[in-house]
This record gives C-alpha cells, sequence and structure tokens, in this order.
C-alpha cells in the first residue's frame, strides 16, 4: 500500500486537537472527537469527519473523523454493541433503510458527498459492495447470483460477456474450479464457506471500488475462514477493503491499519501491527490484551 496515513493532529479534527491534548497512555477516558494513532490518510477514498449516528435519540457515534485510503485493508475492532456495524454502513448508506436512524456529518467518496439528497443509492451500493455476516445468496442459480449487479447494472450487452463476468467473479473469489460444472445449480444449496464465497463473487462482479465485510468469516470454519482471508489479500490489490472483525488474529493476517471502536467513539486508529504489540490508547490495550470485550 502506497498510500501515507498521518497523524489525528491533521485533517479537520484540528479543531478538537487544538484544544484537547491527546490522553495520556494511563488515561482510561474517551475524548470525543479525538483519536489517538493515525486516523488520516493523505488523497484519502473515504474522507469522514464529524460522523454522528442516531437511533432515534440514542446516539451510537459520536463524532467520529477518519480516512480510509485507498486499496487499504482497514480492521474495525472493538466490544460488541460499540459501533463498528453502525459505522461501516454509514459507508454505502445502508443505514438509510433503518427507519430511526440519522446520520450527521460529513461524508465523501472520492469527492461525491456520500449523503447527497439527489445521490443515486443504488449506483453508490455498486461503487461500495457489501458482504455480511451471514451468507445471502439469492435463491436462484450459482450463475444468476453473480449475473443479478452486472444485469441490474447494464454491464454486459452480450450473453458471452456476462458469461466472462460471470466466470472472472467466480474466479476472483476462489469458488471457480468447484462450481463451473453446476452454474445452473441452486445457490442455497452449496455449503456456508462456498456461499459466502459466491456472495463475493457477487459483490466483485459489478466491479465496486470498495468493498466493505462486516464478519464475513464468523459463520465460516477455519479453512473456509483462511480461503477468505487469502481472497481478501487478493483483492486488496484492487480494492479498498473494509473489515468489521472479532478475530484480533484475523485483523492482524488481514489489515494494514486497524480502528478501535469503544461505545460510539473513535479511540485509536494505527498501522494493524502497531496497535496489536503497541497500542498508543489504554482503552486499546485493555482490549487487545483481554481485559473486557
Ligand atoms: N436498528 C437499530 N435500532 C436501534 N438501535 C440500534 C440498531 N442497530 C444498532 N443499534 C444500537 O447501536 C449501537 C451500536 O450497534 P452496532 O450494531 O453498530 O454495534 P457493533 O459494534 O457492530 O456490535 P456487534 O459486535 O455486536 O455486531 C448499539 O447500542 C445498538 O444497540
Ligand atoms: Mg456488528
Amino acid at each position: 500500500m502506497n498510500t501515507t496515513v498521518t497523524a489525528g493532529t491533521a485533517g479537520v479534527s484540528e479543531r478538537q486537537t487544538a484544544t484537547a491534548p491527546q490522553p495520556a497512555r494511563e488515561d482510561t477516558a474517551v475524548r470525543e472527537g479525538v483519536t489517538v494513532g493515525m486516523p488520516f490518510a493523505d488523497d484519502p477514498k473515504f474522507r469522514l469527519r464529524n460522523v454522528e449516528v442516531f437511533y432515534g435519540v440514542d446516539r451510537a457515534i459520536k463524532n467520529i473523523s477518519l480516512d480510509i485510503a485507498r486499496n487499504e485493508v482497514i480492521a474495525f475492532i472493538g466490544p460488541s454493541g460499540c459501533g463498528k456495524s453502525t459505522f461501516l454502513r454509514c459507508l454505502n448508506r445502508m443505514n438509510d433503510s433503518i427507519d430511526i436512524c440519522r446520520v450527521k456529518g460529513s461524508l465523501q467518496l472520492d469527492d461525491l458527498d456520500l449523503y447527497d439528497p439527489k445521490r443515486d443509492v443504488v449506483e453508490l451500493r455498486a461503487r461500495v459492495g457489501m458482504v455480511f455476516q451471514k451468507p445471502n445468496p439469492f435463491p436462484k442459480s450459482i450463475y444468476d447470483n453473480v449475473a443479478y449487479g452486472p444485469r441490474i447494472h447494464g454491464l454486459a450487452n452480450r450473453k458471452s460477456d456476462l458469461d466472462d463476468i460471470v466466470e472472472n467473479s467466480l474466479r476472483k473469489a476462489g469458488l471457480w474450479n468447484e462450481v463451473k460444472d453446476r452454474l445452473d445449480a441452486v445457490a442455497t444449496g452449496m455449503s456456508g464457506g462456498q456461499q459466502q464465497r459466491l456472495c463475493i463473487a457477487r459483490a466483485i462482479a459489478v466491479s465496486p471500488e470498495v468493498v466493505l465485510m462486516d464478519e464475513p468469516c464468523s459463520a465460516l470454519d477455519p479453512i473456509a475462514t483462511a480461503r477468505v482471508e487469502e481472497l481478501i489479500a487478493e483483492l486488496s490489490e484492487s480494492y479498498t477493503i473494509v473489515i468489521v472483525t472479532h478475530s484480533m488474529q484475523q485483523a492482524a493476517r488481514v489489515s494494514h491499519r486497524t480502528a478501535y471502536f469503544h461505545l460510539g467513539h473513535l479511540v485509536e486508529v494505527n498501522q494493524t501491527d502497531k496497535v496489536f504489540t503497541a497500542p498508543e490508547h489504554s482503552l486499546t490495550e485493555s482490549y487487545i490484551t483481554g481485559r473486557f470485550g
């Protein structure tokens, strides 16, 4: 990854960092809007500033600012309920489908305002694809699952073009050899690990720029998990990947940077090896050493 990430004193949080010194290592308090480490990047894919998310009157995300670099794999970790999925869903407006959910702040993908009311959300989700915790193939054939997105977005004019997209996507997802002779079989009859790789193939079939993954391996056995992790490494050559995981080993294996969330705050973002060997914030340290979570 050649994008430079920069310390928390850069970017829009100047307002907060100018007035609030970074917490000392012993300090277990979280200062709102202050993230220790390297939350910013030069020329980011996502530029997220002062993001807050409410469910009704409850504030689930508390003034978070973060850049996500191009072609980086960034892992979101933290205790259950700290807001990882909520923050992830902001990145392709998946929260729109939750009636009581309201998102505030500035969220940009390249130069686009993600929350511009005129934004075509279907088009946005083709650029920012998502893979969920539980594989959710459509009750259609393997072929039709992968062809679904390219068809609705008009990406293939001829059957042979569509065949190529389906084959390439299944190859990239590491599934082609297992399914090439049964593309007409119904997808829901595959194993869990195969279904998850099919969902990844479906997500990448529309050539997204970003893939969001919310605990993509939590329902998989170690072999299927290893296959998906290999895939993440391969995909990171062409895509930006944001992965939520409860497995710190997984975050350590697949990500360049790791972001630690706590009660709706973004406490620390740093290079992954630093987070796991020399965390800057005492809350991060408590979490990675298993003192809570
Ligand atoms: N649809 C919803 N309606 C109301 N509150 C919600 C909704 N989804 C999440 N929340 C609340 O927002 C907070 C953050 O939840 P979120 O699901 O983002 O956490 P998480 O870090 O992904 O947790 P987990 O690791 O358990 O998946 C929690 O307090 C949760 O109860
Ligand atoms: Mg979650």
